[in-house]
């Protein structure tokens, strides 16, 4: 059964947003509409949400919302590809936020096979209608592609993703998500400490099946050509792959400019895109409260006024 979901770090978003009255606001990660509620209580009767999700169930979420407050409009897909959209409509914001990963309603809804203690299919697409399954995946790779993947996305030491391959590999076909944890379990055997093997083997899989790290790269890189000048970027993370994008992403585009903060465009010859913002994490009664809010992290940074160079504008359409 489907929890509500809690949006993580709403306080600390609706501060890096820095919200006024008239602004539009990109929400990319709809989810159940947390944030964007909070967001849409920050702007005025002129302000504008526009919220995205590849999830069609979160859509059907949106759609209620877009029913109750004529301010918010949603557009189903991936963000990368609906922020690419809006910058070739010409359309320019003041703010986008990425809230990533999972929403409560799909680790806890078991069909979608997102949960390592829940008995479902083993799929976890966020959109179903699209893509390879992760039983696909499990099921029909060489081995050494899937301990590529546990070792690359889901942090998990490559002397124990070999041994879990391994079992994969003798227990196929996988159909179910306990098929997985069992394999898992029977391939390390239970953590006294650390918490259960299959987290992390079912973050991996699920950050591939999902091209989760290849999609924000791209969506980071539309989000600075969506945003008005003083426009803002928040994402919120939650594990290292993530974050280490989030973080590098910020860093390139803020290069090392020494000019003074008032100044809307850089004089010193670093010609940086973005200012760095703050770094958040939740606050202690928020883990306590919400215990997966623990990992998370907050970065935010503002768009310069510097123009972009040729290779990162909008291609020409012919
Ligand atoms: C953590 S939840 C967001 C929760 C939301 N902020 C709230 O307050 O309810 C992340 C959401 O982002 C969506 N999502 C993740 N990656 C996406 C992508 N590449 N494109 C579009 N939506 C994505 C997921 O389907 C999920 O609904």
């Amino acid at each position: 059964m489907a929890t509500d979901h809690y949006p993580v770090m709403p306080q600390e978003a609706a501060e890096a947003l820095s919200l006024e009255g008239a602004e539009r606001v990109v929400d990319a990660t709809f989810g159940g509409g947390g944030h964007a509620r909070r967001i849409l209580r920050e702007l005025g009767p002129e302000g504008r949400v526009v919220g995205i999700d590849r999830d069609p169930e979160a859509a059907a979420r949106a759609a209620r919302l877009a029913e109750e407050d004529r301010r918010f409009t949603f557009r189903p897909g991936a963000y990368d590809e609906v922020l690419e959209g809006l910058v070739g409509e010409g359309e320019r914001v003041d703010a986008v936020l990425f809230d990533l990963g999972l929403s409560s309603y799909q680790i806890d809804e078991a069909a979608r096979g997102f949960s390592y203690v829940r008995e479902g299919p083993l799929d976890m697409r966020m959109d179903p209608g699209r893509g390879e399954s992760a039983a696909d995946f499990l099921n029909g790779a060489e081995p050494a592609e899937i301990v590529g993947v546990l070792v690359r996305y889901g942090d998990v030491p490559r002397g124990e993703a070999r041994r879990v391959v391994r079992e994969v590999v003798r227990r196929r076909p996988l159909a179910s998500t306990l098929e997985l944890s069992e394999a898992v379990r029977a391939a390390v055997g239970w953590k006294e400490r650390g918490g259960n093997p299959a987290k992390k083997v079912f973050q991996a899989v699920r950050v591939y099946v999902n091209d989760e790290l290849g999609g924000l790269e791209r969506a980071l890189s539309a989000a600075e050509r969506v945003l008005l000048p003083g426009g803002r970027l928040v994402a919120i993370t939650f594990h290292s792959g993530e974050d280490r994008i989030v973080k590098r992403f910020i860093s390139e585009r803020a290069g090392r400019c020494v000019c003074p903060p008032e100044l809307p465009v850089c004089i010193c010859g670093a010609r940086p895109i973005f200012r760095k913002g703050v770094v958040r994490k939740p606050s202690a009664r928020e883990v306590g409260e919400n215990p997966r809010s623990a990992s998370a992290r907050l970065r935010s940074a503002a768009r310069t006024a510097e123009p972009l160079e040729a290779d990162r504008l909008p291609r020409e359409t012919s």
